[in-house]
């Protein structure tokens, strides 16, 4: 497994729609592993492939001990609203309010290349509403109001300015012997 490098706001993957996968091979296994241990690293809820470069329709969750891939997804039906802070591993430090669908059903493709559905609510499903936005190329931002996201973005390209848009991780030290 490795550890990737994240994209960060300013990339032009994050701008992406990603592509369908055409079918789950040893390669997206590997790419399903990777995106694991680098959302694990950085502490998220969720990464989506395109935040590590690769604009292919990948996202994994773990999410209230809910932990799953998805290849391919979709939501086939959404209901309620739920508002709440969203922040994003490819924006470190900007957070906003957002308002999401509170239940969905999900259909996707797991890492065996099965196709499941899942229903989800609450955090699970704000964060698969999010994952989703990123493979279309739709950051937390765009659904700030005007105002607020200039606010955000001036100070970002402030505290950001002539900085990389990938950042590398740090790999957690190795437990004691
Ligand atoms: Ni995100």
């Amino acid at each position: 497994m490795s550890l990737l490098d994240l994209h960060l706001l300013g990339s032009s993957t994050l701008r992406t729609r990603s592509v369908e996968v055409a079918a789950v091979d040893e390669a997206l296994r590997q790419l399903i592993d990777d995106l694991f241990l680098t959302m694990d690293t950085a502490k998220g809820v969720g990464l989506a492939a395109n935040q590590v470069g690769i604009t292919k329709r990948v996202a994994v969750v773990d999410a209230e001990s809910d932990r799953f891939v998805m290849v391919n997804p979709i939501i086939t039906s959404a209901e309620g609203r739920q508002r709440a802070e969203e922040g994003c591993l490819s924006i470190p430090e900007v957070y906003g309010d957002v308002t999401r669908a509170e239940r969905i059903v999900l259909e996707a493709t797991d890492r065996e290349g099965r196709r499941y559905t899942k229903e989800a609510e609450g955090l699970v499903a704000r964060a698969i509403q999010h994952e989703i936005d990123h493979l279309d190329g739709i950051l937390f931002i765009d659904h700030l109001s005007a105002l607020k996201r200039q606010i955000l973005l001036a100070r970002w390209k402030k505290e950001n300015r002539g900085k990389a848009v990938t950042k590398s991780l740090q790999p957690p030290p190795s437990p004691k012997k």
